[in-house]
């Protein structure tokens, strides 16, 4: 970006409120152009706005990004959510507007326990799922997913959240307390990672292959998801990236562990994308770090003190830790690829609703009206 040529929108203190003033769209640099030297800057589409339904929405996405995430349309429960039948009108749709568009194409995601309905984790004949079953069902489901959007869908996001905060790989049945199971582990064993990689690989050879997880700062996945991309490698597994997702608080992770992080897994040799960029504004000790929807806390529905507006002191700290993380990733540029938001403006993001429900939270750059808050000034701000 030309910073020089950018004049960030005028605030107006009156009686202690913040006003912005935007200038028109048109005159505003975008999120895009800001970082084209560094990396590309995506966003997560939700499906009824992959659907038409929020064409302001769509306008804002083509206009700032230049990467898109389909934040559910392509998880097993909706894309296949019985045996025999397929559901590809969200998916069509979003990979024809991302190629209208310009768009990088990332699927999300082919292999996780959420989202997943029970029939793909049944066994036959009541028995617990076998080895081949199993198999021969992500198989099918990897090859028609991934063959119809062949050579369309740039990258995928192959597994997800494998690995659980201790380090080790997740297994058993979905729903296990106090941690979530992972059927699809607890019936291949350990190498169903690998299997999907390779079925993944075999069904679009020219696509970009990940792994994705959350909590990735955690010294513990640190050294289980170095631990994992090495041995995929070594095994000649063919992986492209590491998908952070950065679900994160105005608290946490620290900057240092932001950067730590950043510099351990850029040792790996394989790209790193920030794939799901959300701040709550809510400090860790409102709530557990990460993105594990069975951590929800029940019972604070009361605790929603921003539900009439965001105090112009929190904005502007939500403003200050967007760009001293967003200096993290310019810092970082040289092995991070791509960052993506996890949504395109604060109305939508799912952390209105976890791990507090109906709290009205203020996560993203663009807020419920799809203006640009102060937050976005700042990380326009670090742009070189
Ligand atoms: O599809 C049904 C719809 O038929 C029904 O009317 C509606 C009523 O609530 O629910 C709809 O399903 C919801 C679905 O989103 C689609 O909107 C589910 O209840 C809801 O739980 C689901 O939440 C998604 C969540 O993944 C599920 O785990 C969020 O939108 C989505 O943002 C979130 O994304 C995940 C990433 O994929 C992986 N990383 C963590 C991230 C946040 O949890």
């Amino acid at each position: 970006m030309t910073a020089s040529t950018y004049v960030p929108p005028v605030l107006a203190w009156i009686s202690g409120l913040a006003i912005a003033m935007p200038g028109a769209a048109a005159e505003r640099p975008t999120l895009k152009d800001a970082f084209r030297d560094d990396f590309r800057v995506g966003t997560a589409l939700a499906t009824p706005q992959i659907l038409g339904e929020e064409p302001e929405s769509l306008a804002l996405a083509a206009r700032e990004f230049n990467a898109i995430t389909p934040e559910n349309c392509l998880k097993w429960a909706l894309v296949h959510p019985e045996p025999d039948k397929y559901d590809f009108e969200a998916p069509d749709q979003y990979v024809a507007w991302g190629e209208a568009n310009g768009m990088f194409i990332v699927g999300h995601t082919l292999v996780w326990h959420n989202q997943t309905p029970a029939w793909a984790f049944a066994g036959v004949d009541g028995k617990p799922l076998d080895r081949e079953t199993a198999l021969a069902r992500l198989k099918s489901h990897i090859d028609t997913v991934v063959g119809r959007y062949r050579g369309r869908i740039k990258g995928w996001d192959v597994v997800n959240e494998a690995i659980d905060d201790e380090g080790k790989l997740r297994t058993g049945p979905v729903g296990s307390w106090p941690r979530r199971g992972e059927p699809w582990h607890a019936a291949i064993g350990d190498d169903y990672i690998e299997q999907a990689f390779r079925m993944a690989h075999a069904a679009d050879p020219d696509a970009e292959l990940y792994y994705n997880d959350f909590n990735e700062w955690y010294p513990a996945k640190i050294e289980a998801i170095s631990k994992l991309i090495t041995d995929l490698k070594v095994k000649g597994v063919h992986i492209d990236g590491l998908g952070l997702q950065g679900h994160w608080g105005v608290d946490y992770p620290t900057l240092e562990e932001i950067d730590h992080m950043l510099t351990e897994y850029g040792k790996l040799g394989v790209k790193l994308k920030i794939t799901e960029l959300d701040v709550s504004v809510f400090p860790t000790l409102d709530q557990p770090t990460g993105a594990d929807i069975t951590r929800r806390e029940r019972g604070r529905a009361a605790r929603n003190p921003y539900r009439d507006g965001l105090p112009d002191d929190k904005q502007q700290e939500l403003a200050q830790r967007y760009a001293d993380i967003f200096k993290l990733f310019v810092k970082h540029r040289d092995k991070i690829d791509r960052v993506t938001f996890w949504g395109i403006h604060d109305g939508q993001s799912w952390r209105n609703g976890w791990p507090v429900g109906r709290r009205v939270d203020y996560p993203l750059l663009f807020d419920r009206q799809r203006q640009p808050k102060p937050a976005f000034d700042a990380v326009i701000g670090v742009a070189r």
